[in-house]
Formats: structure tokens, C-alpha cells, sequence
């Protein structure tokens, strides 16, 4: 059995399509969305991340305001430089980079953003609303996972899902999502505080592993037919990008998201799905 592929490009390609008619559409009321990014530090994995998305931005007709500021910058300075993506009428949603640089207090920073601006969906303004079932920008990987899944056809409503991680981007916010009563999934989360997680594994029909350990799901500890979504991120000694999932998955699993090429351009196509939604909320 070889697993069908989880194409995130192709995907995102669809999406993005529709969002550039909805752009076309503002700009004719005549607003244009801008995306800001507030980049600190100098890792070149978050510079290419940052770049990817004003890539996208271009293609769909979303202006991009760039900010960047050294390792060495203070607290005081970057949420200095958010209160001005907060006053900046050109940006109509924006994100901060994660991870910060060592020192920086990450969360006081997220609280500084403009709940109205939060293109991420991790202000905690936001994920509370989340909790509440009240409308709020969506946290961009979970909910790219989920629009991957229902393209595919991949059944969620009543399916065990396996979550590996707690991380604030992914795994911390995903079961908010898949238990809505709109996805209907029963949640097992998994980390490395789990005692066994390869028994965890093998009862779900779907696992999405955003542990950032290389090659931590294994095809024993996967069920035939399920779905595998490989969201970790870790780099081998030539800067490769390698997933949380071993490659020998594919013989066993239903479905399969690709790493590099699966969940990244889903996050990237529902942080401009973001932008567009509350562009399209402040013109309303
Ligand atoms: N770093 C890795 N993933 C993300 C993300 O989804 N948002 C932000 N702001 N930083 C990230």
C-alpha cells in the first residue's frame, strides 16, 4: 500500500487563487490588505519563512510591510516597533516571527499585538474567543492541517485524532479546533511527558506530529490506512529539513502530508486567508 499524498501546494495554489479574486474585490472598495512582519534576530530558517510569506502576499496582491530589527534588540524596542505595526493604517494584519531570540519574552510581545491585527490567531485575546466558540483569526497551521484534511476527503467527524506536541503554533491549539462541533474529533494529545506514546499512535485514525523530533512516528506505530501529518520541523547536519515522520509511513498509511511541501504552504495560505478576512471586516 502506498499512501496517497497530501499535497500542500496544490492546495494552497486553490486557495490562493480565491483569496486574490477577494483581494481584487477590496480593492475595488478601495482597501488593500497589507501584511507586516516583525522578523528579530538573524536565524536564516525564520528569514526564509518570513520571505516565503511576502512571496505569497505578492502573488495574491497584498502589500508587504517588512520590519527587522538585530539579535541584540531589547523588549522595550520590539514592542516598540509592534505598537507601530498596531498604528500602521497600511497593515492590516501582522505577525512576529517565532521563535525569538533568547531573552525576549515572547508572550508579552504576542499580548502587545492589535487582537483586530492578529494574522497568527495566537493572541490570547483571540485563542480565548477560540475556547469561547466565538469568531476569531484562526491559528494558521491547525487550521491549514484541517483544510488539508476535508480537500482530501479525509473524515474527521467522530475519528480518534493523535496530536504529538504542545507547542503553543500547533499542538496546543490544534484540539481546539478538531473538537469544534464543525470537525467533531475525539483528541488524544501526546508529549514528552507521555508514558507510551507508540501505543498512543497506533489507535488513531489521524495523527498530526508537530513534536520536532526527526523521524519520531515509525510505520509499526502507525494504523493502516490512517492519516499522517507530518508537521515537525528539525534540520539534519547539512541543513536539511527533516520531518517527525519516517519515511517508511508512506507503505502503511492512508493518506500522507509531504515535509517539505505538505503543512507549510496550508499555514501560509490561511495566514493570508487571515489578512483578507480582516481586511474584509474592517471594511464592512
Ligand atoms: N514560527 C514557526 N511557525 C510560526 C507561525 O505559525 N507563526 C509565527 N509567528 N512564527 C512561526
Amino acid at each position: 500500500m502506498s499512501a496517497e499524498i497530501l499535497d500542500g501546494k496544490a492546495a494552497a495554489a486553490a486557495i490562493k487563487s480565491d483569496l486574490s479574486a477577494r483581494v481584487a474585490a477590496l480593492k475595488q472598495r478601495g482597501v488593500t490588505p497589507g501584511l507586516g512582519t516583525l522578523l528579530v534576530g538573524d536565524d536564516v530558517g525564520s528569514q526564509k519563512y518570513v520571505a516565503g510569506k511576502h512571496r505569497d502576499c505578492a502573488a495574491v496582491g497584498i502589500a508587504s510591510i517588512q520590519r527587522e530589527l538585530p539579535v541584540t534588540a531589547t523588549q522595550e524596542e520590539v514592542e516598540a516597533a509592534v505598537a507601530e505595526l498596531n498604528e500602521d493604517p497600511a497593515c492590516t494584519g501582522y505577525l512576529v516571527q517565532l521563535p525569538l531570540p533568547r531573552g525576549l519574552d515572547a508572550n508579552r510581545v504576542l499580548e502587545a499585538i492589535e487582537p483586530a491585527k492578529d494574522a497568527d490567531g495566537l493572541h490570547p485575546t483571540n485563542l480565548g474567543r477560540l475556547v469561547l466558540g466565538e469568531p476569531a483569526p484562526l491559528p494558521c497551521t491547525p487550521n491549514g492541517v484541517i483544510a488539508l484534511l476535508r480537500r482530501h476527503g479525509v473524515e474527521l467527524n467522530g475519528a480518534h485524532v493523535v496530536v504529538v506536541g504542545r507547542g503553543v503554533t500547533i499542538g496546543r491549539s490544534i484540539p481546539l479546533l478538531l473538537t469544534r462541533r464543525s470537525e467533531n474529533a475525539t483528541v488524544t494529545q501526546v508529549h514528552t511527558g507521555t508514558r507510551d506514546i507508540a501505543a498512543h499512535l497506533r489507535q488513531a485514525d489521524v495523527i498530526v506530529a508537530a513534536a520536532g523530533v526527526p523521524h519520531l512516528v515509525k510505520p509499526e506505530d502507525v494504523k493502516p490506512g490512517a492519516a499522517v501529518l507530518d508537521v515537525g520541523v528539525s534540520r539534519d547536519e547539512h541543513g536539511k529539513i527533516v520531518g517527525d515522520v519516517h519515511p517508511g509511513v508512506a507503505e502503511v498509511a492512508g493518506w500522507l502530508s509531504p515535509n517539505p511541501g505538505g503543512v507549510g504552504p496550508m499555514t501560509r495560505a490561511m495566514l493570508l486567508q487571515n489578512v483578507v478576512e480582516a481586511a474584509e471586516r474592517a471594511a464592512d
